[in-house]
């Protein structure tokens, strides 16, 4: 079977006898033998048994987990094709589901591997991730997805008594490393590797997790939404900025606020920020961000932001920034933004779907002027996109 496009996961696409067939691990123009693992009526899933013509593209000595942890579905192919693709796919997605006029500008994209500060490990005697389409643990040793500080912790924690954990978070950031656990561990034989240990969201060594950008410091408690990509983050967030394109006299929503990064960000350019996030510890830190930064223009507010925005009736805003999870916008969120009537909308999104779907119902009242794709996170199907919107009679 010939491989002619990919789907929006990653995976190659080839007919066999007029039907569609899904396969992973595959690049345009291959072609592969495979075997039909899931059978349905409009498609199939297959797995390659045998390459016939392999592509000259593809590359060798990639991760030793490649397509047995599931994590990364497209490091087969070189970083300036999976651009391609996530470029492709964001065009296909706001096409299909938004189908209105937007200019796509060119991806951004910076650090290929180690960039990631976050990591979710599941624990069976040593670490691991998931298997692929499994609840199996597959053991790993390192990920060249993460952080080189963290891949040494991981390699230090397959060397001790991991006792009755069973899920286990490290984060980085510039002031060290967090390692999260379920259960008590003798953490004397790690404790000069971190800089602090929790159980659960309790702090039992160490001192607070902070991110520097920008001149800004920002506190993560091990609840708290952070951006897992601190390269491109800058980026990203330089881009809302540029899209704000701030006088200094507006008053802006930062909606989903998470630790009030953005917010933060934004606020030295304006007059006034107003951050919601729902999440009470990311509100915690946001406020304890914001004195730790000696930001007096930011207020932040924790709760749901459609209701929060329901029962402010904010009046005289000048922006509205959201940045939500990958539901995307709630009907309620939606319908009370249009109402506040801002000039402009900056909407964050790493779900094109949900993006396409919001730009549809808020385009009725606004034009989407722009949007860009950003790759915070190389080697995996997924992609962010932030998107300028304008109110229509300005
Ligand atoms: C993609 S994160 C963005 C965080 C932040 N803007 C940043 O850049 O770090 C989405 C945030 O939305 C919050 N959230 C989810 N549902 C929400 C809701 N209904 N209302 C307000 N915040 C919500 C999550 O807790 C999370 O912090």
């Amino acid at each position: 079977m010939e491989i002619i496009k990919y789907d929006h996961n990653g995976r190659g696409i080839g007919y066999l006898n007029d039907k569609i067939v899904f396969v992973s691990n595959t690049i345009i123009g291959e072609d592969v033998l495979v075997k039909i693992v899931e059978d349905k009526k409009n498609y199939s899933v297959g797995e390659v048994i045998k390459y016939n013509k392999k592509s000259e593209i593809r590359k060798n000595n990639i991760c030793p987990y490649f397509n047995i942890c599931g994590g990364c579905d497209i490091m087969h192919l070189p970083y300036n094709e999976q651009l391609k693709f996530k470029q492709n796919k964001i065009k296909e997605i706001i096409n299909k589901f938004y189908g209105g006029k937007v200019e796509i500008k060119d991806i951004i994209y910076d650090k290929e591997f180690n960039y990631r500060n976050k990591v979710s490990l599941k624990v069976d005697n040593n670490v691991g991730y998931y298997k692929k389409n499994s609840h199996d643990i597959i053991n790993i040793n390192e990920c060249m997805l993460l952080d080189e500080d963290i891949n040494r912790l991981i390699k230090k924690l397959n060397n001790i008594d991991l006792g009755k954990n069973k899920n286990i978070v490290i984060r980085k950031n510039t002031s060290g490393l967090m390692l999260v656990l379920d259960s008590e561990i003798n953490y004397n034989l790690i404790k000069e590797d971190v800089s602090s240990i929790y159980i659960n969201d309790k702090r039992i060594y160490g001192e607070d997790l902070y991110e520097e950008m920008n001149g800004l410091k920002f506190i993560i408690s091990p609840l708290s939404f952070f951006q897992v990509n601190k390269y491109n983050t800058i980026n990203l967030y330089n881009k809302i900025l540029d899209y704000c394109d701030l006088k200094g006299t507006e008053t802006v929503l930062d909606l989903y606020c998470g630790t009030g990064t953005i917010g933060s960000f934004v606020s030295r350019k304006c007059n006034k920020v107003i951050g919601i996030e729902i999440n009470e510890s990311a509100i915690n830190d946001a406020i304890k961000n914001k004195e730790i930064n000696n930001l007096k223009n930011i207020e932040f507010i924790c709760g749901d932001s459609g209701k929060i925005l329901k029962n402010n009736k904010y009046k005289n805003i000048d922006i509205v920034i959201v940045d939500p999870p990958r539901s995307g916008l709630s009907d309620l969120s939606i319908k009370e933004i249009i109402n506040i009537n801002p000039k402009k909308i900056i909407y964050t999104s790493c779900d094109p779907v949900t993006l396409a779907r919001d730009l549809k119902v808020l385009s009725e009242k606004y034009e989407v002027k722009e949007l860009t794709p950003v790759d915070m996170f190389p080697n995996t199907y997924h992609v962010e996109s932030v998107c300028v919107l304008e109110k229509k009679d300005v």
